[in-house]
């Protein structure tokens, strides 16, 4: 199958036309959002949903997102109102939130992978929007790439991954945010399952109090259920090695350098991923920049693009952590999974 790439340009209501035309005949289409690309299908047709996961080789106890263009489409898509959605939809939406609750019948087996819930979110992209309203049905979406890699932030990504698997990608530009939307479930007390934009304490300004699901920095113990089951799997992975270390900027430094040398010794080719805060003592050793630990808003936008950047070069990623506060959560999140939790605290 030959995968066109249309420039959503500043006509995205053609874009979500040229889409539209897909989705409505069951195929799929890559599409932008605030976040990461999307790789959406019909959200209300069963077997047009089975070809996502066909397509990202994703395994099928894992639920999707339906993503709706406008906020009173949800309520169709839930058993009734969610507590705390309406003020949840009003302060975040259209944006990266995600909102569980229990799912109406409308809903097919294979968006929610079996269970009674249903996760919903509207994104903040004009494309995406168009797309929607124009296909006339919410559509079901996880990120476009491969099932175990980084998600993708721009449609050169999207490419990597789904080239000769989907006709169409609608190329909007890198993403805003560049880490998915903050999934939160409403089921009981108001729980974070995944980090995002959407931070924590935003949360907490509107709901007084949110918990956090248990494996968002630590992996799942034995016998431990996941409260979301995309948790359970590897995630946002490149081939090269991914390794962390949080500490002061100094000391991060000398022990990612000391991890550098040994590798190097090893005949292994190692690339740093640096803040600038620790750039100064990194010596000549190859480093790239991530940004400030003052702004983890925008180490999130610049980690999933320079993780696939990386593998090109690198099979060992030496990484700096940083703290958890606001965005930083989100940050720490996708790149612990990303090192598959081999991360050192000084
Ligand atoms: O920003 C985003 O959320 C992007 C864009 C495309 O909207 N989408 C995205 O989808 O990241 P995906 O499929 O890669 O991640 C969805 C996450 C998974 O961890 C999944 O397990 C969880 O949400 N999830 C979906 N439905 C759920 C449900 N009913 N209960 C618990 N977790 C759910
Ligand atoms: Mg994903």
């Amino acid at each position: 199958m030959e995968t066109k790439v249309f420039e959503v340009g500043n006509d995205p209501r053609q874009a979500g036309a040229a889409g539209a035309q897909i989705v409505r005949a069951g195929g799929l289409v890559a599409f932008p959002t605030e976040t990461v690309y999307g790789l959406g299908a019909n959200g209300l047709d069963g077997p047009a949903v089975d070809r996502i996961f066909e397509a990202k080789g994703r395994p099928n106890d894992n639920p999707l997102i339906l993503h709706v263009a406008e906020k009173a489409d949800a309520f169709r898509l839930w058993a009734g109102e969610p507590p705390f959605a309406s003020i949840l939809m009003d302060t975040f939406w259209p944006g990266p939130l995600t909102l569980i609750y229990y799912r109406s019948d409308i809903v097919p087996d294979e968006v929610t992978a079996g269970l009674d819930t249903v996760a919903v979110r509207m994104p903040d992209n004009e494309a995406a929007r168009a797309l929607i309203a124009a296909s006339g049905v919410p559509i079901a979406a996880p990120s476009a790439n491969l099932s175990g890699k980084p998600s993708p932030t721009r449609a050169e990504h999207v490419l990597q991954d789904m080239d000769g698997r989907i006709p169409l990608i609608l190329d909007g530009g890198p993403c805003r945010y560049g880490v998915e939307s903050t999934v939160l479930s409403l089921t009981g007390t108001p729980t974070i399952l995944r980090p995002g934009a959407v931070t924590k304490e935003m949360l907490a300004a509107v709901l007084g109090e949110v918990s956090l699901a248990l494996s968002i920095l630590a992996p799942l113990g034995a016998g431990e259920k996941a409260a979301s089951p995309g948790m359970k799997y590897k995630h946002y992975a490149p081939n090269a090695q991914v390794l962390v270390v949080v500490g002061e900027p100094r000391a991060a430094a000398e022990r990612l350098s000391a991890l550098y040398d040994r590798f190097t010794v090893q005949g292994q080719r190692p690339y740093i991923a640096a803040t600038q805060e620790a750039l100064p003592y990194y010596g000549d050793r190859r480093c790239a920049l991530l940004g400030t630990r003052q702004d983890p808003t925008t180490l999130c936008s610049r980690l999933f693009s320079l993780l696939r950047e990386l593998d090109r070069e690198a099979d060992v990623i030496l990484c700096e952590g940083i703290g958890t506060a606001g965005t930083g959560l989100a940050f720490m999140n996708r790149l612990l999974r990303s090192a598959g939790f081999r991360v050192e605290y000084l």
